[in-house]
């Protein structure tokens, strides 16, 4: 699968374990920075990726801060994005699951009782119910944007 991925200061080592773990395992990740010795504010670096995602070809999106707050905030404000930011790997999975997330947030400075990681391989693990109810309701948050 192919991934967008962005951070700011807060979060280079998270998103460069999330990296090397997705490229070990076979997927593509266009990483947007910023590296080590790099700044940025959060809402540039979610706008990127977010846009970078929507011009087409990538299967998911990640994005890190300090908290994963901003950059999860930032994501969302994007039409079409609909960006997790889980509190554990069973939040991941619902993600997908109930709210057909096609991005992710996660914090650098936040110790979470699950990794990161294994956050994220439960997100991807996980498949979009479908079902009419989550239909429906992934389809009113959609609708917000249209108000
Ligand atoms: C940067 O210092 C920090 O504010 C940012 O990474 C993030 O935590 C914001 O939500």
């Amino acid at each position: 699968m192919k991934f967008v991925i962005a951070n700011d200061h807060a979060a280079v080592e998270l998103k460069e374990t999330l990296k090397v773990w997705l490229e070990s395992r076979g997927h593509e990740v266009n990483d947007l920075g910023v590296g080590t010795g790099g700044k940025a504010d959060y809402p540039d670096k979610a706008k990127e990726a977010c846009m970078t995602y929507l011009a087409g070809g990538y299967d998911y999106g990640i994005v890190c801060c300090g908290t994963g707050i901003g950059i999860s905030i930032s994501a969302n404000k994007v039409k079409g994005i609909r960006c997790a930011l889980p509190q554990n790997a069973f939040a991941a999975a619902m993600a997908k699951e109930h709210n057909d997330c096609q991005f992710i947030a996660f914090g650098g400075r936040i110790e979470y009782p699950d990794t990161p990681v294994e956050m994220l391989k439960r997100f991807l693990e996980a498949e979009y119910g479908g079902t009419d109810r989550h239909l429906r309701r992934v389809g009113k948050i959609m609708g917000i944007e249209e108000e």
